[in-house]
Formats: C-alpha cells, sequence, structure tokens
C-alpha cells in the first residue's frame, strides 16, 4: 500500500526522501513522487512506474519535503494520479481513503478548483488552499475537519520553508528524530537512522521543523510530545546472498520459531486469562485475520479449542464486521496480523472493543495500530519481513499458537526447539521442489486439498502459489471436492494433497484416488509412504499437532521455485501490498 516518508533539517531533502522511498518499495506501489520546498517554490517530480522512475527527483534542492509510493485505489497508475498533490502553495501527500471525496470535489469545483488527478487525495490539497489566510495549521485544521475516512497526510507550504505538518487519522504514521533533522514515515523501516521516535495516535497534528516537533489534537489544543529511544538500524533489510527475500525469509524460519516460542508473554497470557482454569475466562474466542494470518488463525482456533474445550472459532476479518458476531464481555477477540495495519482487521478489532470484548492482539509490530489498539498485545519474534509473501510471520504465528496452548496446559511447546534442524531438513528437498514446480506451471489449475489441520496448510499453500506465481488454482477442503469441485479434474489439473492426518489417511487415500482416476497429477505433501500420489514431498515424523507448522516449508518453496519458474519477481507480485491499509 501506499507509503510516506518525510524530512525537514540541516540535510538536503531529496536523496533523503528517495533513500526512503527505497526502503518503503516493499510494501507494494505503482507510482512514486517527491516534493520540495525550494526557497518560497514548491519543486517536485512524480512518476507511474518504480521509485527508480523519479530518480531525477534526487536533483532537487531544499531541506524540507515529502515522498510517496502510491498503491492505486482511485484512479489508474498514471503520472497524474501520482502524489504529491499539489495546489497553489501545497503539496500533500496521503495515505488511506478519504470517503467523502466525491462532494468535497464536486463543492471545490463549484468554487472554481479545477482537478488534474481521479483520485480522492488531491481534494486534501485544494481544501487546504482554499482555507489558507497565511496559518498553515489553521488551514490544516480547517481541512481535516472537512474529511471522512482515512488519512495520514504530511503537508508542505510554500510559506513556510522548514514545516512539515502531518496528520493521523486510522492510517498510520510515525514520527523520528535523527541528528540533523525530524522525519515522518508511514512505516518503521523508512525512519532508520532515527535514534527516537514517536507513533502518531489517531486524532493528532504534529508540526515539524528541523530541531522541533509541537503535537496538536485536530482542534489546535497542545498535547505532550513524547519520543522514545529506539535502534532502528536492524530494519534495514538485505538479502544477504540469497536472490530474493522470500527465499531468504523461508530460511529464517527456524530462528523465527525459536525467538517467537522463548518470547512468548506469559505474564501477558496470565493477565489475558486471568484465572485458572482458563477455559473459565472467556464463553467464546474468536481468532480475526485476512490472507495468511487467517490461515494461521484457522490452525490457532483448532490447538486452542482443542486445549481450553470452549468454542474458539477463526473468521475472516472482512467478513466479521458483516455480520453480527456474539461478541460482549464474555467473548475474547484475537486479532492475528504480522504489520498491525490492515484495515480489516482493525475494523474487526475496532468492532469488538466496541462491542465490549476483550481484545488482544498477535502482530509482529510492537509500534503497529493493532498493537497500540489492544488491551493484550503478543509479539511474534520473526524480525522484519520484506518479501510481499509472509512466510517467517506465518511460521510464527503458528508458533506463537503452540506456545499459547502449551501455556495453557501448563506446558513447554518444547518440540519447536528442534524446528531448526527438522527445517534445514526439510530444505533439503528443495531439489525436488524445484523440479515439481517446473511441471505444475503447465498445469491448468493447481488445487491443494487437506482434511482437519491440513485444510488451513491447504488453504495457505495454495494462496502462496496463487500470489507469487499467479497460477490459477485454490485450495479445498478435501471432503468438499465431490461436492462441486471435483469437476474441475482432468489431465490439465495437478492436485497438491496434504496429508498428515493419522486419523484421516485412509480418506485422503481415497481423495487422491477420486483426482487421479479423473486425469490430475497428484503431489502429495505427507509424512505417510501409502499415499497414491504421482509424487511425494515426504515429511518426518512428528507429534501430530506440529505438522502445520512443518507442511508450510514445503509449500512455500514450491511457490517460490513456480515464481522463479514463470521468471517473475516473488517479492513484488503484481497488484499486492505487504499491508493493505484499506477496506
Ligand atoms: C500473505 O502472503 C499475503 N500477502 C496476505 O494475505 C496477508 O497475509 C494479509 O494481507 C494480512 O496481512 P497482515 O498479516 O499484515 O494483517
Amino acid at each position: 500500500m501506499c507509503g510516506i516518508i518525510a524530512y525537514t533539517g540541516k540535510r538536503q531533502a531529496a536523496g533523503i526522501l528517495y533513500d526512503g522511498l527505497t526502503r518503503l518499495e516493499y510494501r507494494g506501489y505503482d507510482s512514486a513522487g517527491i516534493a520540495v520546498v525550494n526557497g518560497l517554490r514548491l519543486d517536485y517530480v512524480k512518476r507511474a512506474g518504480r521509485v527508480s522512475a523519479v530518480a531525477d527527483a534526487r536533483a532537487l534542492s531544499g531541506t524540507c519535503g515529502v515522498g510517496h509510493t502510491r498503491w492505486a485505489t482511485h484512479g489508474g497508475a498514471e503520472d497524474r494520479n501520482a502524489h504529491p498533490h499539489v495546489c497553489g502553495k501545497f503539496a500533500v501527500v496521503h495515505n488511506g481513503i478519504i470517503e467523502n471525496y466525491a462532494v468535497l470535489k464536486r463543492e471545490l469545483t463549484d468554487m472554481g478548483h479545477s482537478f488534474s488527478s481521479d483520485t480522492d487525495s488531491e481534494t486534501v490539497s485544494h481544501l487546504l488552499s482554499s482555507f489558507y489566510r497565511g496559518d498553515f495549521l489553521s488551514a490544516v485544521r480547517q481541512t481535516v475537519e472537512q474529511l471522512r475516512g482515512s488519512f495520514a497526510l504530511c503537508v508542505l507550504c510554500s510559506d513556510f520553508p522548514e514545516t512539515i505538518v502531518c496528520v493521523r487519522q486510522k492510517s498510520p504514521l510515525i514520527l523520528g528524530r535523527a541528528k540533523d533533522g525530524m522525519l515522518a514515515a508511514s512505516d518503521i523501516p523508512a525512519l532508520g537512522g532515527c535514534r527516537e521516535i514517536c507513533v502518531l495516535s489517531d486524532g493528532q497534528i504534529a508540526c515539524l521543523t528541523p530541531a522541533d516537533c509541537k503535537l496538536f489534537s485536530f482542534s489546535l489544543a497542545p498535547l505532550p510530545c513524547k519520543f522514545t529511544a529506539s535502534d532502528l538500524k536492524s530494519c534495514v533489510a538485505e538479502k544477504k546472498g540469497f536472490a530474493h527475500f522470500m527465499r531468504k525469509e523461508i530460511s529464517q524460519e527456524g530462528a523465527a520459531v525459536v525467538r517467537t516460542a522463548r518470547a512468548f508473554d506469559e505474564a501477558e497470557a496470565r493477565r489475558l486469562f486471568g484465572c485458572v482454569p482458563y477455559a473459565e475466562a472467556f464463553s467464546r474466542i474468536f481468532l480475526v485475520g485476512c490472507g495468511t494470518a487467517y490461515h494461521s488463525a484457522l490452525t490457532g482456533a483448532r490447538l486452542l479449542e482443542e486445549t481450553l474445550r470452549i468454542p474458539v472459532a477463526a473468521e475472516l476479518a472482512s467478513e466479521f464486521c458483516c455480520r453480527k458476531p456474539l461478541l460482549g464481555r464474555h467473548a475474547l477477540v484475537l486479532a492475528v496480523s504480522q504489520s498491525g495495519e490492515t484495515a480489516d482487521t482493525l475494523a474487526a478489532a475496532r468492532l469488538a472493543k466496541q462491542k465490549g470484548a476483550r481484545l488482544a492482539v498477535l502482530t509482529n509490530a510492537g509500534y503497529s495500530s493493532l498493537a497500540r489498539l489492544s488491551d493484550h498485545c503478543f509479539l511474534t519474534e520473526a524480525g522484519v519481513e520484506v518479501g510481499v509473501a509472509a512466510t517467517k510471520t506465518y511460521a510464527a504465528q503458528l508458533a506463537f499458537f503452540y506456545a499459547l496452548c502449551a501455556f495453557l496446559r501448563g506446558e513447554k511447546a518444547a518440540y519447536l526447539r528442534r524446528f531448526p534442524a527438522i527445517h534445514k531438513k526439510l530444505s533439503e528437498g528443495e531439489e525436488q521442489i524445484r523440479l515439481l514446480a517446473a511441471e505444475i506451471v503447465r498445469a491448468r489449475g493447481v488445487y491443494f486439498i487437506g482434511r482437519g489441520a491440513d485444510y488451513a496448510s491447504a488453504l495457505e499453500g495454495s494462496l502462496k502459489l496463487r500470489e507469487v506465481s499467479y497460477l490459477p488454482g485454490a485450495g479445498y477442503a478435501a471432503g468438499e471436492l465431490k461436492h462441486g469441485s471435483i469437476a474441475l479434474m482432468d489431465g490439465d489439473a495437478v492436485v497438491v494433497a496434504v496429508a498428515t492426518g493419522k486419523a484421516l489417511k485412509e480418506k485422503m487415500r481415497t481423495s487422491v484416488c477420486e483426482v487421479r482416476s479423473r486425469g490430475a497429477k497428484v503431489i502429495a505433501v505427507t509424512p505417510f509412504d501409502d499415499i497414491p500420489a504421482d509424487h511425494v514431498l515426504a515429511l518426518p515424523a512428528c507429534p501430530q499437532k506440529y505438522y502445520p507448522l512443518l507442511t508450510q516449508v514445503p509449500l512455500q518453496l514450491l511457490a517460490y521455485h513456480a515464481a522463479l519458474c514463470r521468471g517473475l519477481d516473488p517479492d513484488r507480485p503484481r497488484n499486492l501490498a505487504k499491508s493493505v491499509t484499506v477496506e
């Protein structure tokens, strides 16, 4: 999704902004731009394409500026829709959605404003211009009063050549203090080099000058501004000899799992579940998330329900708010999100709070909006994940659920300590996976099936393959095939059958026979040697409940190699963003 970077200080801004944009590239975007105040003039460059398309912006002169990577929502990926949007003395970069932009645009047009883009964001620069009477902050206040929706804004005004005004409402914005100036960014990695940070809250306006930051409410009442020390060096992402971040991050899963299990916050878990027996703390539990986080929630829900013996359901966050879930003070909602900024998950979390449920969050980003909204925050220790496809954060989320359930049973999830060695062994099968990937890319469709705990693995394996290789397909509960989707099976279909459940083996054998007899090629991911598949990706034997953690390794590698076979960059799948900050 869109990324924001802003700088005011002693150095030339453009190079710093360009560097910040390159650190935001991993979020997914389709255009980029930079504006600086040059004397009392605004200079800017913005174009559709990659950040490198605005490399010439590095020559812009001025010590105060803003930069943006745009992920198109309103209006296509064209130069004119890229940010910053400039109107009169104002340049604006915006993340989020201005929900009432159509009304505002109509009113501004009636007042004589003419628009040069199709975006919702451009209304902000026009509003600023229309309200401005020489007082920068007051123009921002009046503008913000008009806006509905989600917005993180960084605004330049050419009358104030050293000032950036930042606004946060339901879209993240973090301030950073560097040696030679102040920065603002939508995402921590862009603030590398800052020794202190301040995470803005919703409803706050910050006024940045080279050596100072003043904080206000939306009505311009002064607020205390507290920066905290932070070591952001570790956020600088490097491939460390790997061809892609995705492959590097898969290789880091062993360490991510061990770190997450070790860091499991027992004190927070005790606070959350409050009493012994823990099963009495809540009458029902909802795990909400999107995409991969939803798939880990499916596994987490199974494990938790088995452990607590109370109803635990995994829910798609985007659907959670579309019905009337049974929330209240006896319900716990655990929101799962690596980024902690996913708009759908945030909406579900807000609904939970509004209805009086307890809100816990599992995230990889301690500074994120979800972390700040939660009553109880648990962290995965996966480290920064740059690849758009979630890999090591998924493994870390699973590790958290194993650690949580072990804690609730009064045990330790000792098996997780062995995972790095098992991961290494699983990775030794990469050459076989590469050859199979070369085969499956010729299929018309690739379908993943599983039963019981393997169903979530099938969904995740399929999502991973689709997002990085664009191969059509889906994940199905194996038992559901015969109720419709078996119609897809023929000689051009490939089926990846995840079969790890001992008690479900015979049923999986039947599903495999059914699809093979219709011509589909079957790859089994299994510890068993009697699944009648065309190819077997063998899993080592392990305690039954840990198979989802093992299964995801060959499935992620299969997706990675399928992307390479198709000549695609798995780190930057088309149309996708690392952090999906719009609903
Ligand atoms: C995963 O590979 C995807 N990129 C996507 O499904 C992702 O898991 C989803 O958007 C949720 O993101 P979150 O964990 O940051 O909330």
